[in-house]
């Protein structure tokens, strides 16, 4: 349980102007701060919940004016909304911004986002679109041009036979995950998730009205899916199995005799469709090796492969993904796009059509990049595996290392308090390593946590530095 935290209200107004101005703001422990600046002649605040990380709770009703008729606004927010967490990973990572924007020397290891720029010659195929005019609203599905582009890529790279009819491009994969997941789920419906999960799976679930169903894995099975498990989980309700290899957060890849094995369990259900998240295919580490889902036997027909630009090209900013599958699918994801965001930006097309025409697998760029993962993952590898009590599932792809640091917890630290769980421990490395890393317990494994180690090999070593003397102060609490 996080402590709680204590706030305190500071509240401040204007009469200055003719539209009297409120300014609420709310502190916590002097950190954190919430804010409301408000021309509303009333303002009431109901109540006020709040935890150490996040205010958790805000009822407020505002009126528009003081008058005996003043017509009170429904804040209400939709039970669709309030069902779904925020994304800590992204908390996280606004919080360790907002601390080194401060001044405070935070090594930020918390955000899946590569430290690299955007190859060259990608970026260059932006600037001349704009260049070239080339920023007008494109077909709803994305370019003919870059659909064409990916079907190659899937063809030479994955064995995937696709039309550009079966590609729908979208603003990074995560909208493409997000629409596949409304596009195939019904309420009530449920998500096979394995557990250590992308934190976006299950809140993806709930958005459909689906309930995510989450498959714990182990460490000593690096993390992957025991096909028994799955086995025993299917429903008539079973609708989608999410995979995601090489995986967010762990760093696992699915061997293809275990894909075999999870495929002939999938093949015998018929309602049961399988998303395959590919986005870190191409950072991976010999001798390990990805196969795309959709290619094993049977499979083509009840697969959504998506796959996208943002790790392996390193261009989270241009959101850029997309989605493969059979066409009905595919049309029905696009059918919600065209309602929701339309197709995605002209000029990040134009390079994702650049970035497809590097080579096999991103040619040299690419490969340059995942010698430089590979080399600080063994890095952090051999130095937190000399740490006493942590556990670790060597990755073999993405850039992300999932440690078990449980047998630390119940560890007692002056002025700190308890170490109760990854989140506390993230707080403590935080507060005393200035290292910002995210709980395990966002990705559904609280005896871990995630470092991305999409840092330099420099900050990297500093970061285990700062890490290793703040666990002095931490005896393991278990044997190991
Ligand atoms: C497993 C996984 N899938 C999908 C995404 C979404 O990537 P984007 O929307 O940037 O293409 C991410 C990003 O963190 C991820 O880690």
């Amino acid at each position: 349980m996080a402590a709680a935290a204590s706030y305190s209200l500071q509240a401040s107004s204007s009469i200055a102007s003719t539209q009297p101005q409120l300014n609420l703001q709310f502190v916590s422990n002097g950190s954190k701060s919430l804010s409301f600046s408000s021309q509303l002649q009333y303002f009431s605040l109901k109540s006020c919940h709040a935890r150490d990380w996040n205010l958790r709770r805000v009822n407020a009703v505002a009126r528009t004016d003081m008058s005996s008729d003043a017509i009170e606004v429904d804040i209400t927010l939709s039970p669709r909304v309030n069902s779904v967490k925020p994304s800590k990973t992204v908390a996280i990572t606004d919080q360790a911004t907002a601390l080194a924007q401060a001044g405070v020397p935070v090594i930020r290891l918390a955000a899946g986002e590569p430290d690299f720029d955007t190859p060259a010659v990608i970026a260059q195929a932006g600037i001349n679109a704009i260049h070239e005019g080339y920023t007008r609203y494109t077909p709803n599905a994305g370019t003919l041009e870059l659909r064409t582009a990916i079907c190659h890529k899937l063809k030479e790279e994955n064995g995937l036979s696709y039309t550009p009819d079966q590609i729908l491009v979208s603003n990074g994969a995560k909208q493409s995950i997000l629409q596949a997941v409304l596009a195939v789920c019904s309420p009530g419906d449920e998500v096979l998730i394995p557990a250590p999960f992308w934190v976006s799976y299950p809140e993806m679930a709930r958005l459909a009205d689906a309930n995510p169903v989450i498959l714990p894995t182990q460490i000593s099975e690096n993390f992957l899916l025991d096909p028994k498990l799955l086995e025993s989980k299917l429903t008539e309700k079973s609708r989608l199995l999410i995979l995601c290899s090489p995986s967010n957060p762990t760093g696992s890849v699915y061997p293809h005799k275990l894909l075999e094995q999870i495929a002939e369990i999938v093949a015998r259900h018929p309602r049961l469709l399988v998303l395959s998240d590919e986005i870190y295919e191409h950072i991976i580490y010999a001798p390990a090796t990805h196969t795309s889902f959709a290619s094993l036997p049977g499979m083509w027909d009840r697969t959504l492969t998506v796959n996208g630009f943002s790790k392996a090209f390193a261009m989270t900013g241009w959101r850029l993904g997309y989605l493969a599958g059979p066409k009905h699918f595919v049309a029905a994801c696009g059918k919600i796009q065209s309602q929701f965001t339309s197709g995605a930006s002209s000029i990040s097309q134009k390079a994702g059509v650049a970035a497809l025409g590097l080579g096999y697998a991103g040619g040299e760029a690419v490969s340059t990049m995942v010698k430089a993962f590979r080399e600080r993952r063994d890095f952090l590898v051999n130095s937190f595996g000399e740490l006493e009590g942590v556990k670790i599932s060597e990755p073999q792809g993405a850039f992300y290392l999932f440690l078990d640091f449980s047998s630390y917890y119940g560890s007692k630290v002056e002025g700190f308090g308890v170490i109760s769980g990854s989140e506390s421990l993230c707080r403590y490395l935080l507060d005393k390593a200035q290292v910002a890393l995210v709980p395990g317990d966002a990705f559904g494994d609280d005896s871990c946590i995630r470092i991305s180690y999409a840092e330099s090999l420099t900050t990297l070593q500093e970061a285990f530095e700062r890490i290793k003397k703040a666990l002095v102060s931490l005896k393991p609490t278990v044997p190991v």
